[in-house]
């Protein structure tokens, strides 16, 4: 397992202004997520929805630490899924090796909420 420092993000979108919660299911772990803790980037981006899970406790499997090399950190986005990143060309590749994919997929690598909206998260 690698640390959160080694995840890198493809997308970029807009940054959460204003607090927003994620529930991770099946542990029911639900996180308050402050855009002033939130992990950022070099590049300004926020922290994807694994790096949060890390952050707070939640292990999310993530062989290839984050560089969209695997389909081990695949998650549900249950509720929210507008307001994250669109999928990529390189996560739609990865996806497909997924099982379960269905159209709340996502790796949570790379998905990055813009805080607009709560999520609930299933991991597999
Ligand atoms: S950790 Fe490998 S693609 Fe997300």
């Amino acid at each position: 397992m690698q640390n959160s420092e080694d995840i890198s993000i493809v997308n970029t979108m807009s940054t959460p202004t204003k607090s927003y919660k994620i529930d991770y299911k099946p542990n029911g772990k639900s996180i308050q997520v402050d855009p002033a803790q939130i992990p950022y980037d070099e590049t300004g981006n926020p922290g994807s929805v694994l790096e949060i899970a890390l952050g707070n406790g939640i292990d999310i499997e993530h062989v290839c630490g984050g560089n969209i090399a695997c389909s081990t950190c695949h998650v549900y986005v249950v509720s929210g899924l507008d307001s994250c990143t669109p999928i990529s060309p390189e996560e739609e590749e990865q996806l497909q090796n997924a099982s379960g994919r269905n159209d709340t997929s996502r790796l949570a690598c790379q998905c990055v909420a813009n805080g607009s909206k709560d999520l609930i998260i299933q991991i597999p």
